[in-house]
C-alpha cells in the first residue's frame, strides 16, 4: 500500500481569504481586511506603508472575499463530495474577540465556528484549524503595537483557552501560527507590524516572534491540558534553500538561509533556540526580553507535528552574485535556471518537495503534515457541454500528480511519517500575496474577479473529478 490507511486527505482556505463579511456577527476590523489589492499591497503587507483602515482609493478583498461566511454549508457539501477526509480553515480571532483584549467572546462568533465544525463532521470531514492565519484584531494593532508588545500573549492565551474549551471534542487537530516564519517577510501578516520612520526592523520581527513563540507554546501546554487527544502542530512556509553553485560562498548561503527560516520551527519543535540564533541576536544587540518562564513554557511544551507549506524550492546565492533573482514572491531569491515557473514566477520543483519532507524529518523526527501547496493559475470558464460550466485544467492537475507522486515516494521510499496532505485553496480565493482572485487554486471556479464583480457561483473544474478519484483509491491511481 502506498498511502497510510486513514491518511489525511484535502484541502486548506484562510478565513480573511474567503469567508468575507468583515463587519457581520459582531466580528471586528483585523489587520488582513485593510490589505488592499493592488500595487500598494506588498509595501502594506510587508509593513512599510501604513494603512490602519479603509481609503476610497483602493479596493479591500477580503471584506467580502467569497462570502464563505454564508456559502460554507454549500462549499463543505462540494469537499465532501470530493470525498475530503479533512478541512482545514482558519478562524477570525477578530469573530471570536473583537478587539481582541475584550474580557467575553463574542458568543456568535463561537457559535459560526460551531456550527461549521458540525458541518464537516455530518460530512465525516476532520476539522484541522489554524488558530491565527495572518490576523489580528486591528484594535491590538492600535492599542499594543501588535506582537511587538508582550501583552499579546495574554490575549492568545485568552483566545485558545476558549476555543480548546469550546471545541473539545469537535476538532482535534490545530496550529498554532500559519507560516511563523513569514514574520521575516511579511510583518504586516505575521504579526500586525507597521514600522515606524526609523525602527529596527530586525529588531522588531525578532522580538514580536518571540512573542509568537511563547504564545505558540502556551496554547500547546493548555491545549494539552483541556483535551489530552488534541494534536497541536507548528506551521512553516518551507521549502529547501539550494546553493546555486557548489562555490563554497553560495553554499554557505544557502545555509544562513535554512538556519535563518527554521530557526523557529526548531523552538517550537526542539524546545529552545540554536546555538546560532542566539550568538546572532548577541552580535547585533536584540534582546528578546526573555523570561525564566518563557525558556520553561518553550522547553516543556514542543509540538507534536510539524505541519507546512510548500510551492517550491529556493536558491540562494552569495551576496556578490551576478545572478538574476526570482520575481513576485515573498523569498525574493536567486532564480533557479533548472526549473520551470508559473504564471506568477514561482518556480515548480515537484522533486524539491521530496527533499523538503526529507529535510525536515531528518532534523526533527516528528510527523508531518502537509497543509498547502499547489498551482495558481489564471483559468478560463467554458461550457461543460450539460449545461453548466467548467474549466479544463490540465495544468493544474499535472502540477498536484507530480507532486502527490513525490509525496509518495517520499512515504514509501524515505519512510517519512506523514499524516496527511491539504491542498491550497480547493475553492479559488483571493490570493494572499497579490490580493487577486485570477490567482486561482481551486477545484471549484468561484465567479469572481479582481475588482470584486461576478455571481459568486461555483463551478465544478476538470480537477475536481481527479482530486475525487486520488481520494477514493487512496492515492493509488494518479492519472
Ligand atoms: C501561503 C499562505 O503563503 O501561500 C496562504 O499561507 C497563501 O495564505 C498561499 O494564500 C499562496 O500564496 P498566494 O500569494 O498565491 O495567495
Amino acid at each position: 500500500m502506498a498511502f497510510p490507511e486513514n491518511f489525511l486527505w484535502g484541502g486548506a482556505t484562510a478565513a480573511n481569504q474567503c469567508e468575507g463579511a468583515y463587519d457581520e456577527g459582531g466580528r471586528g476590523l483585523a489587520n488582513v481586511d485593510v490589505a488592499p489589492a493592488g500595487k500598494d499591497r506588498l509595501a502594506v503587507v510587508s509593513g512599510e506603508k501604513k494603512m490602519m483602515g479603509f481609503d476610497p482609493n483602493h479596493y479591500y478583498p477580503a471584506k467580502t472575499g467569497i462570502d464563505m461566511y454564508h456559502h460554507y454549508r454549500e462549499d463543505i457539501a462540494l469537499f465532501a463530495e470530493m470525498g475530503f477526509k479533512t478541512y482545514r480553515l482558519s478562524i477570525a480571532w477578530s469573530r471570536i474577540f473583537p478587539n481582541g483584549d475584550d474580557a467575553e467572546p463574542n458568543e456568535e462568533g463561537l457559535a459560526f465556528y460551531e456550527d461549521l465544525f458540525r458541518c464537516c463532521r455530518e460530512h465525516n470531514i476532520e476539522p484541522l484549524v489554524t488558530i491565527t492565519h495572518f490576523d489580528c484584531p486591528m484594535h491590538l494593532i492600535e492599542q499594543y503595537g501588535g506582537w511587538r508588545n508582550r501583552k499579546l500573549i495574554d490575549f492568545y492565551k485568552r483566545l485558545v483557552t476558549t476555543l480548546f474549551s469550546r471545541y473539545k471534542g469537535l476538532v482535534h487537530y490545530w496550529l498554532t501560527f500559519n507560516e511563523i516564519n513569514m514574520i521575516f517577510h511579511l510583518p504586516w501578516m505575521g504579526a500586525g507590524i507597521a514600522f515606524e520612520p526609523g525602527e529596527d526592523h530586525e529588531s522588531t520581527e525578532w522580538k514580536a516572534v518571540h512573542h509568537e513563540l511563547v504564545a505558540s507554546a502556551w496554547a500547546t501546554k493548555i491545549g494539552h491540558d483541556i483535551d489530552p487527544e488534541n494534536k497541536i502542530g507548528c506551521m512553516l512556509a518551507a521549502g529547501s534553500f539550494y546553493p546555486y553553485s557548489c562555490r563554497p560562498e553560495d553554499v554557505r548561503a544557502a545555509q544562513l538561509d535554512t538556519q535563518r527560516e527554521l530557526s523557529l520551527i526548531d523552538v517550537q519543535a526542539r524546545g529552545h533556540y540554536p546555538a546560532h540564533t542566539l550568538r546572532m541576536l548577541e552580535r547585533k544587540g536584540i534582546d528578546l526580553g526573555m523570561t525564566e518562564e518563557d525558556r520553561e513554557v518553550l522547553a516543556e511544551n514542543t509540538v507534536d507535528f510539524i505541519s507546512f507549506s510548500y510551492y517550491s524550492t529556493r536558491t540562494s546565492a552569495a551576496p556578490d552574485t551576478d545572478a538574476p533573482r526570482t520575481q513576485g514572491n515573498a523569498f525574493n531569491g536567486v532564480k533557479n535556471p533548472y526549473l520551470e515557473q508559473s504564471q506568477w514566477g514561482w518556480a515548480i520543483d515537484p522533486l524539491g518537495f521530496r527533499i523538503t519532507m526529507n529535510e525536515l524529518y531528518d532534523r526533527y523526527e516528528k510527523p508531518l503534515l502537509v497543509v498547502e501547496n499547489g498551482l495558481g493559475a489564471k483559468d478560463e470558464l467554458v461550457p461543460d457541454g450539460n449545461g453548466s460550466y467548467t474549466v479544463n485544467d490540465d495544468y493544474r492537475i499535472d502540477y498536484l500528480r507530480k507532486h502527490i507522486s513525490a509525496l509518495r515516494d517520499t512515504i514509501t521510499e524515505d519512510g517519512v511519517e506523514v499524516w496527511g496532505y491539504t491542498t491550497w485553496g480547493p475553492i479559488d480565493l483571493v490570493s494572499a500575496g497579490s490580493g487577486q482572485m485570477s490567482k486561482r487554486y481551486g477545484f471549484i471556479y468561484v465567479d469572481r474577479d479582481d475588482e470584486g464583480n461576478g455571481t459568486l457561483k461555483r463551478y465544478r473544474k476538470k480537477s475536481f473529478g481527479w482530486y475525487k478519484k486520488v481520494i477514493a483509491t487512496n492515492g493509488e491511481d494518479l492519472a
